[in-house]
């Protein structure tokens, strides 16, 4: 972890969270975030767009933060079931996750559409998360650092920084499957989506870099502690506080 850069502990819920136990979990985690004066990381909830207005509203003056976990490109239209990026800022988002792998493996969404989305949300005025990662496929074929580059090279869109844009590396092979790359190989996909980003954009050593897939309290601290990883983007282990805050608190 770089004193350069301020960690981001994410949370994802995915399709997880009816509204009185998720609301109860985030007063939860805001009163433990709440005996910290000054927290030294930003610290999200990106739960499903039905509680997000309630979530926000629960954690205003918490520090807890609130993001989308996707949008739709457009700001509005004839698009059914869909969601805009402005929508999610409306109802006190900050952030929106893009490209995730369930999105880009369960609705086909290409790097083009992701470079999309991050675009929107930037338009919108929220941070974009991109995900980018290898399968297990890719990952025994050896072509890891060529999907990443892939990924990050077409998933990020014009007039990106390191204030409107974090890039999550999850292998998705780690995705709730309890299983996490050696650090060794994390520090190596971390140092290649910092260079290819400094080839991209001018402040690339700014720019956070989350790491995501099995993230728990009991390997969170190994994680963090590895070179250009600022932070976790994390599934399972964000839904109850309980779980979430070892996390946290390897940063806080
Ligand atoms: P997991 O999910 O922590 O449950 O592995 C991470 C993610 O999909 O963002």
């Amino acid at each position: 972890m770089s004193n350069m850069r301020r960690p981001l502990i994410a949370g994802n819920w995915k399709m997880n969270g009816l509204a009185d136990e998720s609301l109860r979990q985030v007063q939860d985690l805001g009163a433990r975030v709440g005996k910290f004066d000054d927290p030294a990381c930003d610290i999200l909830i990106c739960p499903p767009a039905t509680l997000l207005r309630e979530m926000a509203r629960v954690a205003v003056g918490s520090s807890v933060k609130m993001g989308g976990q996707n949008c739709h490109a457009e700001p509005s239209g004839a698009h059914t079931g869909d969601i805009s990026a402005e929508m999610l800022k409306d109802s006190g988002a900050r952030y929106c996750i893009v490209g995730h792998s369930e999105r880009r493996a369960d609705h086909g969404e290409t790097n083009a559409i992701v470079r999309a989305k991050a675009a929107a949300t930037l338009r919108a005025g929220l941070v974009a998360i991109i995900c980018v990662g290898e399968t297990l496929e890719e990952r025994e074929a050896d072509k890891t650092l060529d999907v990443i580059t892939e990924q990050v090279k077409n998933s990020l869109p014009a007039g990106a920084t390191a204030t409107n844009v974090v890039v999550a590396y999850e292998p998705v092979w780690a995705i709730g499957t309890g299983k996490t790359p050696t650090t060794l190989d994390v520090k190596a996909v971390h140092r290649h989506i910092r260079e290819e980003l400094s080839r991209m954009i001018n402040d690339a050593d700014r720019v956070r870099l989350l790491y995501g897939g099995s993230v728990k309290g009991s390997n969170a601290a190994e994680l963090m502690a590895v070179e250009n990883v600022d932070g976790a983007l994390v599934g399972g282990a964000s839904l109850t506080a309980e779980d979430f805050w070892p996390i946290v608190k390897t940063c806080i």
